[in-house]
């Protein structure tokens, strides 16, 4: 008997319909492979949902959503709704998506391809063999906190404020995550904060050690921001797993993402709580400059489908085999124009899409 699942597609603005129209053929194939049914439901968000609606995440977005056994997401935003007030910019749908369906646990894993050492910017020997997981926290701290916005003082003068601010127990519920992530993988986990200026990280600190000694097998460690962005940098070969606040977490996941050499490889998973729906989405963004030009990378998109298939749907042979096609091709020197190098093969989308529908057989 097949499984049927019900997924939601998010293809957003920019290059994101192009690399989705691949990992729907790829999941398709997936399907035939291992008997899988998918029932697509596609839904605007973002830029496109924008025009559409005049909302950049409508009511029958999240319905949709909430509906699905798992959802993916492709990519937002682009120039055109660059000068949009902030309630009516794409990236108000993302984090309105990531808020209301309490997505709080955002995985991003920063691999470093054998294939593609010489893309990174980085010497071969700094990043050969680079695995890290960052853990963000996603639905808390400098996004969220209230109050923010732009005030008027007493004197008139314009006053911008956002707050960063953690309860223990969202603090718990992400450190859990980590501890969890740590254990599936080398069991060392650093967690970052800023403790030696700020209060709400000194509460992020207490609260990960107290946690720790659940966890004993993990090896925890601590380090300020500054400097593990410096060590992202010097020798990432230190890290494995880390987990840290959620502004802090989106500036060291793209660090860590660079050390790979191109943020077109890279998925990433926003989870909520067991049985509830994840999103997973590339961590690169809609790349308007090359949009509508059959020039983009799927693969994060596809690798993004993989993770899909193991943390949501619990079918984990049959992310080994995308994870398997997508080295294959890279293998056989197909390079889209991000993560070319000297004597391969350079090919746009569509071309990538047909090589890997190939290596899935
Ligand atoms: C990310 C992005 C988003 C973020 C933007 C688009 C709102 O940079 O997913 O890392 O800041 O979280
Ligand atoms: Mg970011």
């Amino acid at each position: 008997m097949a499984q049927h699942y019900r997924i939601t597609l998010l293809p957003g603005d920019g290059i994101g319909p192009e690399i989705m129209t691949v990992a729907v053929q790829v999941l398709e194939r997936i399907g035939e492979k291992f008997d899988l049914v998918f029932e697509w439901t596609e839904a605007l968000i973002g830029g496109s949902a924008i025009d559409a609606t005049g909302e950049p995440f409508p009511a029958a977005t999240l319905e949709a959503c909430l509906n699905s056994d798992s959802i993916l997401l492709a990519a937002i935003g682009g120039y055109k709704w660059d000068s949009l007030p902030r309630n009516l910019r794409p990236e108000t749908g993302l984090l309105a998506l990531r808020s209301s369906l309490n997505l709080f646990a955002n995985l991003r894993p920063a691999t470093i391809l054998p294939q593609l050492i010489e893309a990174s910017t980085l010497k071969r020997d700094v990043v050969e063999g680079v695995d890290i997981m960052v853990v963000r926290e996603l639905t808390g701290g400098l996004y969220f906190g209230q109050p923010r916005g732009i005030f008027t003082t007493e004197t008139g003068e314009k006053r911008g404020v956002n707050t960063m601010t953690y309860t223990e127990s969202e603090i718990d519920r992400i450190g859990h995550v980590a501890f969890q992530t740590a254990m599936k993988r080398r069991k060392k986990l650093c967690s970052v904060d800023k403790c030696n200026v700020l209060e709400v990280s000194q509460l992020w600190r207490d609260t990960i050690i107290a946690l720790s000694s659940e966890y004993p097998e993990v090896e925890l460690t601590h380090m300020y921001v500054d400097n593990a962005t410096m060590q992202l940098i010097r020798n990432p070969k230190q890290f494995d797993t880390i987990v840290t606040s959620n502004l802090f977490g989106d500036i060291l996941s793209d660090a860590a993402a660079m050390l790979t050499g191109s943020i077109g490889m890279l998925p990433s998973a926003s989870l909520s709580h067991p049985g509830k729906p994840g999103v997973y989405e590339p961590v690169h963004g809609s790349a308007p400059d090359i949009a509508g030009q059959d020039k983009s990378n799927p693969l994060a998109q596809i690798l993004s489908a993989a993770m899909m298939l193991r943390y949501d749907l619990n079918q984990s042979a049959a992310a080994d085999a995308i994870e398997a096609a997508v080295i294959t091709v890279l293998d056989q020197g197909y390079r889209t124009g991000d993560i070319a190098s000297e004597g391969m093969t350079i090919v746009g989308c569509k071309a990538m899409g047909e090589a890997l529908l190939k290596a899935l057989g």
